[in-house]
């Protein structure tokens, strides 16, 4: 079980505000030049990777205060008990082992005193077992076309990783294959994917843990009424779709045979699922050996989190500066600034993994937060948003600590390109933290144009944190990936939150059925809110 602290009744807390109101105003430049050796302090390089977070509000004190608060939490217990399986989403009475999906190790993890790591190895020689059938042209469609496109049916978990990762490792897909994922229930998602594939050369994964969600279901129903009215033959349906599921009943019930029914247990939260079989479309696409680098990066990111002490503990690091922001500088949201176009939808995929995990205002004990949990995280890749959002980050009233991600190597080979993308992202890491005072813009602006100089201004002293990495391999994004789950799960702990459960997305899902009962009916319900009958009037002239 997870300790029940609240943070703010822990010494280190009350002594992180009174060391806020001394730092709060400081100048990150000055932390510069009163300490020769702050970047080789507040930087941390592993093989292919270097985080560097010296560009903090942050001294020595700081962060072992900071630490403080992360041993007053009893974090040690909460990593171990993550790892170990005890069921710390309470909520769901679940164990939370994304960990050991990509563990290779014999080590025995049990989950109600049965061991999992055998279920797991299974599972994945199956996908190995698909991957080689699908690749080989042993598995082929119903006219003996080899695969060609991998649709991925599925949304939130079941959709954002696998989208993510497959287009973050586009250098490495296979010749012949190409992934496409429905995950709206907007018809115009489906339809456009639907035009650019050949159902003869498709195969289809419907993604779902339960099997129950309206979006999927109905994406993957309309798909198979699709592919039966093509091949004018249900028994067709075995060589072309495939399930990713927990609930094999419905997958059967839906057609799917139980040999193409792959597993997702209960004790995988599907936002960090990516790494079993819900990487199925991954592992399809950029092959299987690709697909077991990336699940080996994360794990040795795994390890370093696991059996590195806090104040080097690179995610434990990244979490604690976020909290020293969100709580103390009241900042609200985190901009993440992956400059590497094949990281588009990096922002995406963290915002379902931090939001819906810490998006929660009551606490392991059942009372109500009293303190800020979970902020926005927004952001955009490339130098883009230099080009739209960067002003307010520059200029803008309040502080958003932003992560520049940045990757060194890349397989273009427009070498002119990177050197300029990467020369953008550090001038902008400069130009937050430096700033320019009244004097230094006066310098630069011209004698007509004085008045402005007030507008020229730049306050600096804005926080960020730099990921260097020499190239985006599969390893090295298992490394990133696995290093934001855990900071996500720190925060958490720290918060005295349940980051596993996502209730607060079922109020929502419930209140949507009458809602469509009465947009099918063209009826009104009594029941409404004013605002939602007005709604659904007007939904129902424009539709006439
Ligand atoms: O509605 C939220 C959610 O439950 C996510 O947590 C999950 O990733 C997604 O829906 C998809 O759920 P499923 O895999 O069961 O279709």
């Amino acid at each position: 079980m997870l300790p029940k602290i609240n943070p703010t009744t822990t010494k280190a807390w009350k002594k992180l505000k009174i060391h806020h109101l001394v730092y709060e105003k400081a100048n990150v430049m000055e932390l510069f030049e009163a300490d020769p050796k702050r970047f080789d302090k507040f930087s941390f390089g592993t093989e292919d990777f270097l985080f560097d977070f010296s560009k903090n509000i942050a001294t020595d004190k700081t962060m072992e205060l900071l630490t403080d608060l992360a041993e007053e939490c009893q974090l040690s217990d909460a990593i171990d008990a993550l790892l170990k399986g005890e069921k710390i989403n309470e909520t769901e009475n679940r164990a939370v082992l994304h960990t050991a999906l990509r563990d290779f190790s014999d080590k025995e993890i049990l989950v109600d005193g049965k061991n999992i790591k055998p279920l797991i190895k299974a599972e994945r020689i199956r996908i190995e077992k698909l991957c080689e059938q699908i690749h080989s042209g042993s598995w082929n469609g119903y006219t003996g076309k080899k695969i060609k496109y991998i649709v991925n049916i599925g949304i939130g978990g079941s959709d954002l990783g696998s989208s993510m990762v497959t287009e973050a490792l586009r250098p490495y897909w296979l010749e012949n294959i190409k992934p496409f994922f429905i995950s709206n229930i907007d018809g115009s998602n489906l339809c456009e994917v639907v035009d650019q594939i050949n159902f003869e050369e498709a195969l289809f994964i419907v993604a779902s843990k339960t099997f129950t969600t309206q979006e999927t279901i109905t994406n993957a129903q309309t798909v198979r009424k699709m592919f039966v009215e093509h091949c004018k033959d249900e028994k067709h349906i075995q060589k072309h779709f495939i399930a990713i599921t927990g609930n094999k009943e419905l997958a059967n019930a839906f057609g799917i045979p139980s040999e193409n029914i792959f597993e997702i247990w209960d004790w995988v939260c599907g936002r960090f699922s990516l790494w079993g079989s819900m990487g199925i479309t991954i592992a399809l696409t950029i092959g299987y050996t690709n697909f077991e680098e990336l699940l080996n990066g994360a794990n040795s990111m795994d390890e370093h989190f696991e059996k590195t002490e806090f104040n080097k503990n690179i995610p434990v690091l990244m979490a604690l500066l976020s909290i020293w922001y969100i709580n103390f500088f009241n900042t609200r949201s985190e901009a993440v600034l992956a400059y590497d176009h094949h990281l588009s939808k990096f922002k995406a995929y963290l915002q379902q993994g931090a939001m819906e995990s810490n998006g929660k205002s009551i606490d392991r004990s059942g009372n109500e937060v009293d303190y800020q949990t979970g902020v926005v995280i927004w952001g955009e890749s490339g130098t883009n948003g230099q080009h739209s959002f960067h002003q307010l980050l520059h200029q803008g009233t309040e502080i958003t600590p932003c992560d520049f991600i940045l990757t060194v190597k890349n397989k273009h080979g427009l070498a002119g390109h990177n050197k300029k993308l990467l020369a953008n992202a550090l001038a902008q890491t400069e130009a937050l933290m430096k700033g320019r005072n009244k004097e230094e813009t006066e310098l630069v602006v011209q004698d007509v144009d004085k008045q402005n100089v007030c507008y020229k201004t730049f306050q600096g002293s804005k926080p960020t944190n730099t990921i260097l990495i020499k190239d985006l391999t599969s390893k090295n994004l298992g490394v990133l990936l696995a290093c934001y789950e855990h900071k996500i799960f720190v925060q958490g702990v720290i918060w005295n939150i349940f980051s596993f459960d996502q209730w607060g997305v079922e109020l929502g899902k419930g209140l949507s059925g009458e809602k469509l009962e009465a947009i099918q009916n063209k009826r009104q319900t009594e029941t409404f809110d004013q605002s939602t009958k007005g709604l659904i009037g007007q939904i129902l002239r424009f539709d006439n």
